[in-house]
């Protein structure tokens, strides 16, 4: 067994000289001020080993990592059925893409695009208030995460929904379309507060566990779905969690992986463990720049990529 520790210090340590590269995301006023010299990672196996290193416990702002919680839930309210109203095809196009919509009928290519997420966050609503539904998601990542002490940020969220015009857009173009049940402002609250949710690269090891583990989380017992499904947001991930960089980020590093503007992203090694990095600065497709790059080393040395 490769010394996991060890590689995660030697990953820190040849990316020190790098660290600010990249472009923080400024599109959202309150994430522009985060410090681009951050860098964490954390790593936890299936067997509940821990390993981490750098600014791996200071929460940052997980974004469209969320969409990997969210799309959870909204498969174990609708099943199969959640699949109607959102595909399961990478875009090939940008994260905050229309085009596509208007020739789709308003159905979404896949569920973590930002249309196919607002698409989700009716899903998760069912009815509910929008109140009642982001509680609900708070309440499951604390649970995935067994940690109580997780929140989200309400300065990112209200940044958000003060200038989330194209997500606005996407909204009100799958609602002209007859694709939104819920009233627009509603689904739109659901999804800005669930990007702002605030996470350490720890915890998002942990309430990513399951997906590792065939969709029970060991440290807990807590059984999340079953392994097929665990296995099929997998390929979700690998085949859509970058958006337009997904088949680059499937050839570089090789396991299903979720990125967030806020510079997370959260992998999975199936049957290994969850591991996660946090580099503020992205590159051209919206994902972290140097985050993307430790995990292609990481994959590296630990001959993990599930190819
Ligand atoms: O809707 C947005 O634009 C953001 N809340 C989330 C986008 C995102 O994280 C894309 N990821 N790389």
């Amino acid at each position: 067994m490769a010394d996991l520790q060890a590689i995660l210090d030697d990953i820190h340590a040849e990316l020190a000289p790098r660290l600010g590269e990249g472009k923080v995301a400024d599109y959202i006023p309150q994430l522009a001020h985060i410090d681009p010299k951050k860098f964490g990672m954390s790593l936890i196996t299936v067997d509940g080993a821990v390993h981490k290193v750098g600014d791996c416990d200071e929460p940052f702002s997980i974004q469209s990592i969320s969409k990997v919680f969210t799309l959870t839930m909204a498969l174990g309210k609708h099943g199969e059925t959640t699949w109607n109203r959102v595909g399961r095809e990478p875009s090939g196009s940008a994260f905050n893409s229309i085009v596509q919509l208007e020739n789709e009928g308003g159905k979404p290519r896949n569920p973590f695009i930002n249309a196919g997420a607002i698409a989700v966050s009716d899903l998760v609503l069912a009815g509910h208030t929008p109140r009642e539904a982001i509680g609900e998601i708070v309440r499951f990542v604390r649970y995935l995460a067994d940690d109580e002490t997780i929140v989200i940020d309400p300065a990112v969220a209200k940044s958000e929904e003060a200038t989330g015009f194209r997500n606005a857009a996407l909204a009100n173009f799958m609602r002209a379309f007859g694709k939104l049940t819920h009233p627009v402002e509603h689904v739109l609250g659901v999804y800005f507060h669930h990007c702002a949710l605030a996470m350490t690269c720890t915890q998002l090891a942990h309430a990513g566990l399951f997906l590792a583990a065939g969709g029970s989380n060991p440290l807990t017992g807590h059984s999340v779905v079953s392994s097929q499904r665990a296995r099929r947001i997998n390929a979700l991930m690998l085949t859509c969690g970058h958006y337009d960089g997904s088949g680059e980020f499937a050839y570089r590093v090789g396991l299903p992986g979720k990125s967030g503007v806020g510079g997370g992203i959260l992998a999975v090694a199936p049957g290994k463990a969850a591991v996660t990095v946090w580099s503020p600065g992205l590159n051209h497709n919206g994902n972290s720049l140097l985050g993307s790059l430790a995990l292609e080393m990481f994959a590296a040395r630990t001959g993990w990529s599930v190819f």
